[in-house]
């Protein structure tokens, strides 16, 4: 049968209840019928890793409806930060023979046999946002996560001097993001005296290691003249410590994902710069890719990446760095509302 046109058997059961008059109603017959529905719509899996990030939730409602919007359905199911359980969820699509399987991978190291299989099947596979290391994926869509490195060092090199002292915490080492953003971040220190004097890694993107590691650095008597977060919501973990020190608007903190608190803390002056990524343009031109791989198109991408063994097409999309000064410009109105982002200034 033809992918993207198979039939799905849906069990509608109808229960029929049925009250037999004797004396009153005395006596309730049920009769229960089961029906095969057919639907020709396009099947979308989508295996995200969680929703705890408050980005996700956005880039699940635009794909949805997106998708929707073309005529597709989406199965949309949350994997809560485990490997085993996405690897699950991937085959429960592969057996219900999805037309394409889209996926946040939480390790980009360990999908690659999983994605082959869902390949063998003869069903399209979209990494979104991260990379899945050699498994040949159909299409990566993704923001440009080594710019974002890039930003996040050169607004910090701009704030703290050429010889100025800094920390990071980074993401989720097995986040193949986390590799492109540490890249694009040393490249832009290059040829810089700044010294890294910390290093921490928030495995699974457990953000309270922002604190941890930022709490035991000002233990030590030391305070740096910026802090590299792997993402907003560690640089949450990192202003908070920074406060119960007192020094929050002192160091120069840098983030990504233009999260709403995040933003509130750079009007306010608490954070100096996030990295802001339009999810509408990744979430919306994933649906309308997925959707034409569905129908056996294959969309026009703007490059290719090495995923470790092939190169895949790759649709790469520009992050914008904002602070204080562009905020209105980028931000309200579009990604947030003025009332939300200047919650305690004036705006
Ligand atoms: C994304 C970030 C996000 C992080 C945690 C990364 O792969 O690029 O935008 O904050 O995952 O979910």
């Amino acid at each position: 049968m033809e992918k993207g046109r198979k039939k799905i058997l849906v069990i509608v059961l109808s229960v029929i209840m049925t009250c037999v008059s004797v004396s009153g109603c005395g006596q309730v017959t049920k009769e229960s019928n089961e029906e095969e529905v057919e639907s020709d719509a396009i099947q979308i899996g989508f295996s995200m890793d969680s929703f705890l990030i408050e980005r996700w939730q956005r880039d699940r409602d635009i794909f949805v409806s997106k998708a929707q919007e073309l005529g597709a359905e989406v199965n949309v199911q949350n994997a809560n930060g485990e490997v085993s359980r996405q690897i699950s969820q991937i085959e429960y699509f592969i057996e219900k023979e999805m037309d394409v399987i889209v996926i946040v991978a939480i390790d980009g190291n360990s999908l690659t046999e999983v994605v082959e299989k869902a390949k063998r099947a003869g069903i399209k596979v979209i990494a979104y946002d991260r990379l899945i290391l050699n498994a040949d994926v159909d299409l990566y869509i993704s923001f440009d996560n080594k710019k974002v490195g890039t930003l996040m060092g050169e607004y910090l090199r701009k704030m703290v001097g050429e010889e100025g002292t800094i920390i990071r915490v980074n993401g989720s080492p097995s986040d193949h993001n986390v590799t492109l953003v540490t890249e694009g971040f040393e490249e832009a220190l290059q040829g810089s005296a700044i010294r890294i004097d910390k290093t921490g890694y928030a495995e699974n993107w457990l953000a309270e290691v922002g604190f941890d590691v930022t709490s035991e650095y000002l233990a030590e008597d030391k305070v740096p003249d910026g802090i590299m977060c792997g993402n907003d919501d560690i640089a949450t973990q990192v202003v908070k410590a920074l406060s119960e020190n007192r020094l929050a608007g002192q160091v120069y903190v840098v983030g990504q994902d233009a999260d709403v608190a995040a933003c509130q803390r750079i009007v306010e002056g608490t954070q100096y710069m996030t990295v802001y990524k339009p999810l509408e343009l990744l979430a919306q031109r994933a649906a309308e890719m997925a959707v034409a791989m569905a129908k056996g198109e294959m969309p026009q991408v703007s490059s290719s990446v090495n995923d470790g063994t092939y190169d895949v097409p790759y649709e790469n999309l520009e992050p914008v760095a904002v602070t204080k000064e562009n905020m209105d410009e980028v931000i309200i109105g579009k990604y947030h509302q003025k009332n939300e982002v200047y919650l305690n200034v004036q705006g």
